[in-house]
C-alpha cells in the first residue's frame, strides 16, 4: 500500500460485495435481492419527485418515513432513525459504541461486514462460534463487549434464534445489543417487543430485501428514544436523500403489496428447498430469502463445490460461494422467481449428473 493511510486501513482487505454481472438476462441468485419489483406506489412517488425537492437539502431525520414506519410497528417516530441502507446503521453503531477499549462481539459465521467495520474503528472483534445447530452461543453474554450484534435471521445460514433467548441476552448484557434483522421480513417472528421492553436493544431493518429496494439504499433503526438520540449524533447530517425518503415512505405505507411480495418469496423458498433436497443437498430451514445448501457426501467428491459454482456461472447462473473453512462445502442461493429457481435446479441436475 501507499503508506498514507492509518495502519488498520493499510492492513485490511475491505469488504467484498457479491459479484454484479453486467448482463441483465442472467439468473442472479448471489446477493439476496428480491426477484420481484417494488410496489407500484414507489414508482408513482418517483414520478412525483419535484425539482424543488432536489434543490433543497433533505429533512435530516426523514420524518415522513419515521412517521409511516412508527405506525407500521406500533412505536413512536422518536423510536426510528433512517439510514442509508442497513449497512449505514452498522457503521454508525460501531462508531457510536466501540473503540480500542470497547469491543464488539458477535456469533460466527455471520455477515462479514462486521469485522471490517470493527477494524476501521481499531475495535477488537470478539467472535464466538455458533454450535452445529446455530444456537445462540452461551459465551456471548460474558464478553463484556460495548456492542453485541446478533444477526437474526442469520446470514449466511438463514437460521433464527428464538426471541425469548434474545430477551435474556438483552437483559444480561451490560452493553448495547444490535439485532440485525435485515432478513426478518421473511421470518415468522421479529424482535419488535424487545424495543418496548429493553433500553439497550437496537433493531436493524432494511428495505433492500422485503421491499425489493436494494438499489435505493434505505434502512432504519428501531430503538428506545434515548438510544436513537445518541445514534443521531453520530450519523451524517443528511444520511438519507430526498428521493430515498419519498420512495421509502411510499414503500412502507403499501403494506398490502409488501405482504404479498414476502408471501411469494416464502412459497418459492419452500419449493426451492425441496428441489435442492431431492438433488441430494442438505438444506437448513431458512427464515430468509436465501437458502444455504450443503453439498452432501454423495456429490462432494470429485466435483468440489467451487467447481459446481463455476459450472453454474458458465451457464449464467450466479450463486454465492464462500471459500472459507466451515462454508466451503456450501452454496448460498437467493430465492429467485419460480422460473429462475427451476433453471437453477435443472442446471444443478445436469452438472451433478
Ligand atoms: C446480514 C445483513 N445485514 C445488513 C445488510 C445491509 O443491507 P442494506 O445495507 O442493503 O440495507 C445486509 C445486506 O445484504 C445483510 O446481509
Amino acid at each position: 500500500m501507499m503508506g498514507y493511510f492509518r495502519d488498520n486501513v493499510e492492513r485490511i482487505a475491505g469488504y467484498t460485495p457479491g459479484f454484479q454481472p453486467k448482463a441483465t438476462d442472467v439468473v442472479k441468485l448471489n446477493t439476496n435481492e428480491n426477484p420481484y419489483p417494488p410496489s407500484p406506489e414507489v414508482m408513482r412517488a418517483l414520478a412525483d419527485i419535484r425539482a424543488e425537492q432536489l434543490r433543497r437539502y433533505p429533512d435530516p431525520l426523514g420524518n415522513a418515513f419515521r412517521e409511516a414506519a412508527a405506525q407500521v410497528h406500533g412505536v413512536a417516530p422518536e423510536n426510528i432513525m433512517c439510514c442509508n441502507g442497513g449497512d449505514d446503521l452498522l457503521s454508525i453503531a460501531i462508531r457510536a459504541f466501540c473503540d480500542i477499549g470497547r469491543p464488539v462481539a458477535y456469533p460466527v459465521p455471520t455477515y462479514t461486514l462486521y469485522p471490517v467495520l470493527a477494524n476501521l474503528e481499531d475495535c477488537p472483534a470478539i467472535e464466538i462460534p455458533f454450535d452445529e445447530q446455530f444456537n445462540l452461543p452461551a459465551g456471548l453474554v460474558k464478553t463484556g463487549a460495548a456492542l453485541t450484534i446478533v444477526c437474526n435471521p442469520n446470514a449466511p445460514t438463514g437460521t433464527c434464534v428464538p426471541v425469548e433467548e434474545l430477551a435474556s441476552l438483552a437483559d444480561e448484557l451490560t452493553g448495547a445489543l444490535l439485532i440485525d434483522e435485515a432478513y426478518v421480513d421473511f421470518a415468522d417472528r421479529n424482535g419488535i417487543e424487545l424495543v418496548r421492553e429493553f433500553d439497550n436493544v437496537i433493531l436493524l431493518r432494511s428495505l433492500s430485501k422485503g421491499y425489493s429496494l436494494a438499489g435505493l439504499r434505505f434502512g432504519y433503526a428501531i430503538a428506545h428514544a434515548d438510544l436513537i438520540a445518541g445514534l443521531v449524533k453520530v450519523k451524517d447530517s443528511y444520511n438519507v436523500d430526498a428521493v430515498a425518503i419519498a420512495l421509502a415512505t411510499a414503500a412502507i405505507r403499501d403494506q398490502a403489496y409488501f405482504k404479498t411480495n414476502v408471501a411469494k418469496v416464502r412459497a418459492d423458498r419452500a419449493i426451492l428447498t425441496e428441489g435442492l433436497k431431492s438433488l441430494g443437498f442438505e438444506v437448513l430451514d431458512s427464515s430468509t430469502n436465501f437458502v444455504l445448501a450443503t453439498v452432501g457426501a454423495k456429490h462432494f467428491s470429485p466435483l468440489r463445490v467451487g467447481q459446481i459454482y463455476e459450472e453454474l456461472a458458465r451457464r449464467d447462473i450466479y450463486v454465492r460461494y464462500f471459500d472459507v473453512p466451515g462454508l466451503d462445502d456450501k452454496l448460498r442461493i437467493s430465492v429467485g422467481t419460480k422460473q429462475q429457481n427451476e433453471k437453477l435446479l435443472a442446471a444443478l441436475k445436469e452438472i451433478l449428473g
